[in-house]
């Protein structure tokens, strides 16, 4: 009975959520998990689909685990092959015709059903390819698994999928339609995180600021989910990520200057500062647009800590309209931010442009960003010296006596482990900057 599984995750947080999922659909059929792939009975690739580089990875690696599975089989073991996530839902047939040794193929739709592709898979001898596209009978499903313990901060999947079809992406394709998940089955869910020590959850969706899951009298919105899950004893934080400008609703932004358990910090993309390229990017909003949100976000929250996605080099894109960015960046003073090359996914429009961008340019342009969105953090985290911030401690750190948490604007916090233990919200008196992480000293408990 005893088996084990290695999921290695690729991508976004959703996919991270999923993994976590997978182990709960496989815990029952005695699979536990192993951090490594050399020696497991079954081996997961959570593919994601975004970039061009991520799809060459999978099949990267899918060679060096064919090594790995012929090494085993030699030793009259079995080792099992799946790919999951964005690349099996768009690859499908085409992973198993290019890698013989791979044993399922299943997209982000269809994780629950892995106990029946495994039977399949042993009964027949051959691949089993499942790319079936229906959310909804996912998580009805999945809700009745217990989940496995984790950390005292936990993701909750809301909502999934893209009806907006931005020209550059793949997500519409590959996740399928906009989502909700009911309230009822939401709150379900989190109550049971809480109940097992979280106390933080991050609300998931492609799109999550698109919630209209079905309350009972209709659909609800996102802040009046947001108002129900901060009634549960326990959870004292609560994130959403990631948000499109145009689903910024008065109700939800009006959220962040009431409810105290939503934390003020928002991933809010803007992917471009130049109005011509935001249409051809079918985006559906201007950079006034955005500005005009970011200020009303301001005005009811003004500490927020405002984080974003940016694309160089989409097709077209002159040097002047690339200056619009590095000027909306640092109009919208970002405390940081994601920056992506544009790379053309085969079957988006933007694709089939002629006007590309040569990598050299996109190059730099990207590192003209980056640069700049640096200096912008360390600007952000330097302001944060002096301050006492409430920090959720979440794991030890890499020294003896030391504990890593988060501070409300999800910056990393070390701070010394003396009377403090995880799980706890502490004061923090924030005394030094690092790259990545800020220091302090507790001061006392909130
Ligand atoms: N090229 C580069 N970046 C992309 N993203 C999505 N599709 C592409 C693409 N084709 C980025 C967007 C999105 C983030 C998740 O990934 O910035 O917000
Ligand atoms: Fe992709 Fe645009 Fe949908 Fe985001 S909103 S998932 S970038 S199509």
């Amino acid at each position: 009975m005893n088996k084990t599984v290695h999921i290695k995750t690729y991508g976004c947080q959703m996919n991270v959520y999923d993994s976590s999922r997978m182990r709960d659909v496989l815990a029952p059929l005695g699979y536990a998990e192993t951090d490594m792939a050399e020696g497991a009975d079954l081996v997961i690739l959570n593919t994601c689909h975004i970039r061009e580089k991520a799809a060459e990875k999978v099949y990267s690696e899918l060679g060096k685990l064919r090594e790995m599975k012929e090494a085993r089989a030699a030793q009259g073991k079995e080792m099992l092959i799946a790919v999951a996530g964005c690349v099996g839902q768009a690859e499908g047939q085409e992973i198993t015709r290019r890698n013989k040794a791979v044993d399922l193929v299943f997209g982000p739709q269809t994780y629950h059903r892995l106990p029946e592709l495994l039977g399949q898979r042993q009964a027949t001898g051959r691949a089993a390819v499942e790319t079936e596209f229906a959310a909804e009978r996912k998580f009805e499903e999945l809700v009745e698994k217990p989940q496995a313990q984790g950390s005292v901060a936990a993701f909750l999947t809301i909502q999934e999928g893209c009806d907006k079809f931005c020209t550059f992406c793949v997500v519409p394709y590959t996740r399928g339609a906009e989502f909700s998940r009911p309230v009822a089955q939401i709150l379900q869910e989190a109550a049971k995180l809480a109940a097992r020590g979280v106390r933080e959850v991050t609300l998931l969706g492609q799109n999550v600021n698109a919630y209209r899951g079905e309350g009972g009298n209709g659909p609800e919105s996102l802040a009046r989910l947001v108002a129900r899950l901060s009634q549960i004893q326990g959870i004292e934080r609560i994130r959403y990520v990631t948000s499109h400008p145009r689903d910024m609703t008065d109700d939800l932004i009006a959220a962040h200057g009431a409810n105290e358990k939503l934390m003020p910090y928002l991933h809010l993309p803007i992917q471009a500062g130049n109005d011509r390229i935001l249409k051809a990017m079918n985006r559906g909003h201007t950079v006034a647009d955005y500005l005009r949100l970011v200020d009303k976000v301001k005005a009811a929250r003004p500490d927020i800590a405002l984080s974003g996605d940016f694309i160089v080099g989409f097709p077209g894109e002159s040097e002047a309209e690339f200056a619009g960015t590095l000027q909306v960046a640092r109009e919208v003073g970002y405390a940081s931010a994601y920056t992506f090359k544009y790379s053309p996914r085969p079957g988006t429009p933007a694709a089939a442009r002629a006007d590309q961008i040569e990598e050299p340019v996109k190059d730099q342009r990207l590192a003209a960003l980056q640069a700049q969105i640096l200096e912008q953090t360390k600007a952000f985290n330097a302001s944060c010296v002096g301050r006492e911030l409430p920090v959720l401690l979440e794991k030890p750190g890499r020294h003896d006596g030391q504990l890593i948490g988060r501070s409300p604007y999800l910056q990393s916090v070390h701070v010394a482990a003396q009377n403090l233990s995880i799980g706890q919200i502490a004061n923090i008196s924030i005394k030094s900057v690092g790259p990545n992480s800020l220091s302090g000293q507790y001061v006392g408990q909130i």
